[in-house]
């Protein structure tokens, strides 16, 4: 293989074989491929695009790189969510004890917080004693006793993908829908999924910025050509998801909304993508998938099997009776609103990006995250506000913090006359048969 010739090829506009993106992606892994020659490529790839075959064909040498989980029971329907990421968006702590409850095997395999976004790793580390490094083994394990784990990406799983996905990180090259697409996919078909169900965010809060319904069409295209039914929901993210924004304080609302206490909005979301996980696990009927949802929080089973997981991966379960067990904030404050009028915007980039710089996430690698920082933000798009009226919590460690906290608040939360235009919670649903517009 003559990776300069490769490179140049795709600088130019061309395309590259199945069997060089396989050899590229093998020599990278190998070391046989340096850092310096992959960013090169990525970089043409960034500005040329890849075809449909050549994503496809990244994403099997990403595949080939690691190994996969494997089911004893085969007739057991096993399907996962992933998020593009946004902020406050807890939908994976409700999402997967409710849908394990129900007899589908739930591999929740996630990721930290990047950018302005949290991860779902995090906020479950808020959860004292909660260890989400488990190994391929210990996560089979669990799915076979409880039906659901909540785990990082292991060194087996695409382990291509860990380091081609740092080196975006640092060239400039993530923002670009085939790189995306196959990044994601490549860890999610390693769970051995017989269904999967995309959250696509849209909105200036989302991680991706890219077009999210081509997006969506992309990554659900790739699993589908590998025989694993796809579908994805494009969400809002022009607003944070429910009220909390910072791991320990979003934990807490996952927990209320495990037991059927939480905001509107978290609720429904998690509804509309856990039906369609259903549907993927062979339920027939949406309002009967709805149903049984409902039924699970309601009967306080989906709360019994957070805790179940919980227990299992060392946290401390007692904190689904009592939240207060999670970390708490050394500092509080109430901010009220500077003006009256229409809640015109509720701002998340700079809302994610304040979590971060008050501590709760991380600015560079090594950072330790301090888990009881953020916001409970009441205030939503379109509301009308008096001056001095209550719209949010701060939680921060420290006076500092909370001067980050209310300066971003000031800049986030918009006050004004007219009114708010908030995009649908659930646009659309894109799945082979087509995109099917839902607002
Ligand atoms: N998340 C991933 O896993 N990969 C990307 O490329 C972007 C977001």
């Amino acid at each position: 293989m003559f990776v300069p010739g490769l490179i140049e090829r795709k600088r130019d506009g061309g395309e590259l074989t199945a069997g060089e993106w396989r050899d590229l992606m093998i020599g990278y892994h190998e070391g046989q491929v340096p850092d310096y020659q992959m960013s090169a490529l990525l970089m043409a790839a960034f500005f040329r695009g890849l075809s449909a075959e050549e994503t496809s064909a990244l994403l099997d040498g990403m595949m080939a790189s690691g190994i996969g989980l494997k089911f004893g029971d085969r007739s057991r329907a096993v399907v996962d969510k992933h998020s593009t990421g946004g902020v406050g968006d807890k939908v994976s702590l409700v999402l997967a004890p409710v849908v394990a409850s129900l007899s589908v095997l739930v591999p929740m395999m996630s990721g930290r917080g990047l950018g302005h976004t949290g991860g779902t790793l995090d906020k479950l580390e808020s959860i004292p004693g909660f260890r989400t490094d488990l190994s391929i083994d210990q996560v089979q394990a669990q799915l076979e006793r409880i039906g659901c784990a909540m785990f990082g990406q292991t060194p087996e799983i695409a382990p291509v993908d860990r380091r081609l996905y740092a080196l975006r990180d640092v060239t400039a090259t993530v923002e670009s829908i085939p790189l995306i697409a196959a990044s994601i996919m490549s860890k999610k078909l390693a769970e051995g999924l017989t269904g999967l169900v995309l959250d696509v965010k849209q909105g200036s809060g989302a991680f991706i910025t890219a077009s999210s319904l081509d997006l969506a069409r992309t990554m659900m295209a790739l699993g589908e050509a590998r025989g694993c039914p796809t579908v994805a929901l494009l969400t809002a993210m022009d607003r944070p998801l429910g009220r909390a924004c910072g791991n320990a304080l979003e934990t807490e609302e996952a927990i209320m909304a495990l037991r059927g206490e939480g905001p509107q909005d978290l609720h429904d979301v998690t509804l509309a993508l856990g039906v369609e996980m259903l549907l993927l696990a062979g339920e027939t009927d949406r309002a009967r998938a709805a149903e049984r949802l409902e039924a699970g929080i309601r009967s306080g089973r989906a709360a019994e099997t957070f805790q179940q997981i919980i227990e299992a991966q060392g946290g401390d379960p007692r904190c689904v009776d009592d939240p207060a067990l999670l970390p708490q904030a050394a500092a509080v404050e109430v901010y009220y609103a500077r003006a009256a009028g229409t809640i015109l915007e509720v701002e998340p980039r700079t809302i994610g990006r304040a979590v971060v710089q008050m501590g709760g996430g991380r600015q560079r690698v090594e950072d330790a995250v301090d888990p009881t920082v953020g916001f409970v933000i009441t205030a939503r798009p379109g509301q009308t506000v008096h001056t001095s009226e209550p719209l949010a919590s701060i939680f921060a460690r420290d006076g500092a913090g909370i001067e980050l906290g209310r300066q971003a608040l000031d800049r986030a939360i918009k006050i004004g006359e007219g009114s708010a235009a908030p995009l649908p919670l659930v646009a659309a649903r894109v799945s082979a048969k087509g995109v099917e517009k839902l607002a």
